[in-house]
């Protein structure tokens, strides 16, 4: 494996809309982005990717993008986002922003021009087909937020679009190269820019499996999930290289993808020493238990099943390339309140859990307010609920039987919205995040969970991802710590996670003791030094250790 500038470094999402408020209209925006610099730096972080912040009706909180070339005047301004680059370079910090092109907004001017005139050049930058009442739909896929992926096109009762995502996020056709053209002069302006890369957004689904075809139905309304077609559609590689050959090759720029349903042997041509993207995230745990019914029949993922997933990845990836690591993002529920068992998250679970997921091998991604120890929130009612695809599960759930209080509870626990209430800065009204009214609720812990009841404060959360931060980031442990290999140790011994980091010359032994009771663990070595403890004190007994409940360790091996 070739040797990278970001392999040492650490990476930290931002999901502008939630982050930080500088003119109080209760959006997050990027000149409250320049505000914080200095906390992510103290922190230790190098690059961070910002969430969409170009011009957007927001119908997916800015994932249904109308002008790829600005910025959302809810954002802030160019000059906004020059001030960023400028402050982050001062900082040797680097923005990656996403790149979201499966897609654009049904408000972007393709799609305007599209629906003016079908068969002009922009019909052919979507999915247009022929369609009249009463006839089947060209496939029976369902859209990720629900419903066909088929909708009328705006101005016409003979026509429909094809829109994998919600109907305000029309598919723009790849298999168009004049598509193709327009995406790269976009990407390669940013990156003239000095942005550093890009994550990529949904990518998989830019090539369809064609022609359209009804798959077996998954559910009882006759559809199936536009995933399982993408398992089947091939050459999406040939899109990749091209783009990765047009755009970030010649700017050296980081990219990571947000990669689905890969096939088996893909990962070499991904993120190999030749691969189209730098890296691509880890969503082995995050799908753990996901069912083809909906978020109502998932169960609780154990730690046993999370600590297979972890080393499943970690030797699925080997020596050819660095997965990013993370415990939840945007779209996730909060990673301690969906991975730790019911009724234990507590701040030694949460910080065995960073730790854990921190120290494998691959590029660490924490998503903000992570680093505060961050939960989900126990939404009271649907109405507190922004997200789209919250609302969809819920209605899912309604029409499988559940009762109302039913159903919220479970997509409660699931909602994308757990992660993005704004960020507590302090105790104050609001958390300090705005003096205007959020525009999604504040987690009611705020007053309890936020920054500053945390930074150089010995013991908080922040000041454990920190340390995190810099052991990973010292360059005496980099042989093991970056470029070491993870081997599994004891992996069979229950609700125990470790794993040894072993370098050429130097041996690090992770341990997370994934439960409330206490276990002991014979070591496989004797221990040089303790390099970080979750507890004061750490019991050993000739070559066994006795660890207290989610109790977390590393330790540098002779
Ligand atoms: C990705 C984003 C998600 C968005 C979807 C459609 O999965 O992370 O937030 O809803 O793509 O763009
Ligand atoms: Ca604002």
């Amino acid at each position: 494996m070739k040797k990278q500038w970001w392999h040492n470094k650490v990476a930290y999402q931002i999901y502008p809309k939630s982050f930080n408020d500088s003119n109080d209209d209760g959006i997050g925006d990027i000149p409250g982005i320049i505000q914080k610099l200095d906390y992510l730096k103290d922190l230790g972080i190098d690059i961070i990717w910002i969430s969409p912040f170009y011009c957007s009706p927001l119908a997916d909180q800015g994932y249904d993008i109308s002008d790829y070339y600005n910025i959302d005047p809810v954002f802030g301004t160019m000059d906004d986002f020059d001030d960023l680059l400028a402050e982050t370079a001062r900082r040797d910090m680097h923005v990656v922003l996403d790149l979201v092109v499966n897609h654009c907004s049904d408000e972007h001017e393709w799609f305007k021009k599209a629906c003016q005139d079908p068969d002009g050049r922009y019909g052919k930058y979507f999915y247009i087909e022929d369609w009249h009442e009463g006839e089947p739909l060209p496939c029976n896929w369902r859209s990720y937020f629900g419903g066909p992926v088929w909708d009328l096109l705006p101005g016409h009762t003979d026509k429909i679009y094809l829109h994998v995502f919600h109907k305000k996020q029309p598919d723009l056709n790849w298999e168009n190269p004049e598509v193709r053209e327009d995406v790269y002069k976009m990407i390669n302006w940013w990156l003239d820019k000095g942005v550093s890369g890009f994550r990529i957004d949904a990518i998989m689904n830019i090539k369809k499996k064609l022609p359209f075809y009804n798959m077996p139905a998954d559910r009882e309304d006759g559809m199936c999930a536009t995933s399982k077609m993408l398992e089947e559609a091939e050459g999406v590689d040939i899109f990749l290289n091209e783009m990765a050959d047009r755009t970030f090759k010649p700017h050296n720029a980081f990219s990571v993808g947000e990669v689905f349903n890969e096939k088996p042997d893909a990962l070499p041509s991904i993120i190999g020493d030749d691969g189209y993207f730098s890296s691509m995230f880890d969503f082995a745990e995050t799908i753990l238990n996901k069912t083809d019914e909906g978020w109502y029949t998932q169960q609780p993922v154990t730690p046993e099943q999370y600590k297979e997933a972890c080393f499943g990845s970690q030797k699925r990836a080997g020596n050819i390339g660095f997965l990013s690591n993370i415990i939840e993002n945007h779209d996730e529920p909060r990673g301690v309140s969906h991975y730790i068992p019911e009724g234990d998250c507590c701040d030694a679970s949460k910080k065995m859990l960073g730790g854990l997921n921190y120290m494998l091998r691959g590029l660490p991604f924490i998503y903000q307010g992570q680093e505060l120890g961050m939960e989900n929130v126990n939404f009271q009612d649907i109405s507190q609920i922004n997200d789209i695809s919250t609302l969809d599960e819920y209605q899912v759930a309604l029409d499988a039987g559940l009762s109302p209080e039913k159903a919220l509870k479970v997509v409660s626990h699931f909602s994308r919205d757990n992660a993005r209430t704004p960020i507590p800065w302090d105790d104050s009204e609001n958390g300090g995040f705005t003096k205007g009214t959020p525009w999604l609720m504040m987690n009611p812990t705020f007053k309890e969970i936020n920054a500053a009841s945390q930074v150089g404060v010995e013991g908080s959360m922040f000041e454990w991802y920190k340390e995190l931060i810099a052991l990973r980031k010292n360059p005496a442990y980099e042989d093991a710590l970056i470029y070491g290999e993870t081997v599994p140790y004891l992996p069979e011994q229950k609700n125990l996670m470790a794993y040894i980091r072993k370098g050429e010359n130097q041996k690090v032994l992770v341990i997370g003791n994934f439960q409330r009771e206490p276990q002991t663990m014979v070591l496989p070595g004797t221990v040089k030094s303790v390099l970080m403890n979750n507890l004061d004190q750490l019991s050993q007994t000739g070559d066994t250790l006795q660890l207290e409940g989610y109790q977390f360790v590393i330790l540098e091996l002779n």
